[in-house]
């Protein structure tokens, strides 16, 4: 297995190459690229752990070298949020870098799995699909939106607020990657109950919590560690199902079947190809029910950005 990681010399891809080459599967290739000249450093440094994974560092303008053979390519290269920004504000610049990414990702290896992982992911995700579409190689199995933050940000709290052991707690988060289209499905919770006033307060918090981190840093960033093993564990079950494993599942934003909007997240069963089925949501309750339908417009209007970009 190949793994790329573009934007591989900040934050987040610092803390995803270090878990990729001390976990990756051996005899994996890890690669990473960034504009900053640091970066074939970091590669070196990592190259002195001792694991059956190769590290090779790339810098520059051009990704290509970087991206040869790429089985997997994740990208979180962009600039991150700072105190009284919302992920929106990001647009003006994250828009073109992965829009110039992908273009190079849709010629050198157009049949890689893709995890946009760059802010504002609802838009940045309806980019990349664009270019792919533009250069002929988009499958909508193939591209993903990295959502799996607020799914382990919504395991741990569920499990802080219930003295339950983490491990065992599992939630589906729906709808996309900011604000009120982050819809963790607490009625699905296995064995727990939470009361109207836990619901309201827990689904705030989950949707909010990328903010927590970045008053906490106070200019100094947004999540990069818990991010780092989100793109991990995500990175980690893209490669299970390639290699053939059963039962891989991880929530998504990707191409659904349109019925809520044309990029959605959701649990998906992942395979040898990528999406092997998109999973249904499951039963709602009134508040989910509520709560999805008044996400729909907002969430639109970020894809309609992000389509409108590329024309
Ligand atoms: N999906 C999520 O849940 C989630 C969570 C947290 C952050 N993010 C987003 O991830 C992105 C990265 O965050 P970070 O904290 O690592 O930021 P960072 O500033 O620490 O790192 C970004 C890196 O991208 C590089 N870069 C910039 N332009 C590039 C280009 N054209 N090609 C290659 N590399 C380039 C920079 O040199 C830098 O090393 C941000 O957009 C942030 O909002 C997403």
């Amino acid at each position: 297995m190949k793994v790329a990681v573009l934007g591989a010399a900040g934050g987040i891809g610092q803390a995803l190459a270090l878990l990729l080459k001390t976990q990756l599967p051996a005899g994996s290739e890890l690669s990473l690229y960034d504009i900053a000249p640091v970066t074939p450093g970091v590669a070196v440094d990592l190259s002195h752990i001792p694991t059956a994974v190769t590290v090779k560092g790339f810098a520059g303008e051009d990704p290509s070298p970087a991206l040869v053979g790429a089985d997997v390519v994740l990208i979180s290269a962009g600039v991150a949020r700072k105190p009284g920004m919302d992920r929106s504000d990001l647009f003006n610049i994250n828009a073109g870098i992965v829009r110039n990414l992908v273009e190079k990702v849709a010629v050198v290896c157009p049949s890689a799995l893709i995890g946009i992982i760059t802010n504002p992911v609802n838009t940045t995700v309806a980019i990349a699909a664009e270019v792919l579409k533009k250069a002929g190689v988009y499958d909508k199995n193939r591209l993903f939106g990295v959502t799996t933050l607020d799914v382990i940000r919504s395991e741990t709290f569920i499990a802080e607020l219930k003295g339950l052991n983490v491990a065992d707690v599992k939630v589906n988060v729906i709808g996309g990657h900011s604000g009120v289209t982050i819809l963790p499905l607490l009625s699905q919770v296995e064995g727990v109950s939470f009361t109207d006033e836990e619901v309201a307060a827990l689904t705030k918090r989950i949707q909010n919590a990328g903010t927590e981190v970045v008053e906490a840093k106070a200019g100094g960033g947004s999540a990069t560690l818990s991010m780092g093993q989100a793109a991990f564990r995500f990175c980690m079950s893209l490669i299970r199902g390639l290699q053939g494993e059963a039962n891989v599942v991880e929530c998504a934003y990707i191409a659904g079947d349109s019925e809520y909007a044309p990029l959605f997240a959701q649990p998906v069963l992942l395979g040898k190809q990528g999406i092997e089925k998109i999973l249904a949501v499951g039963e709602l309750s009134a508040f989910e029910v509520q709560a999805r339908d008044s996400m729909l417009d907002t969430l639109k209007a970020d894809i309609q950005l992000g389509v409108d970009f590329v024309k």
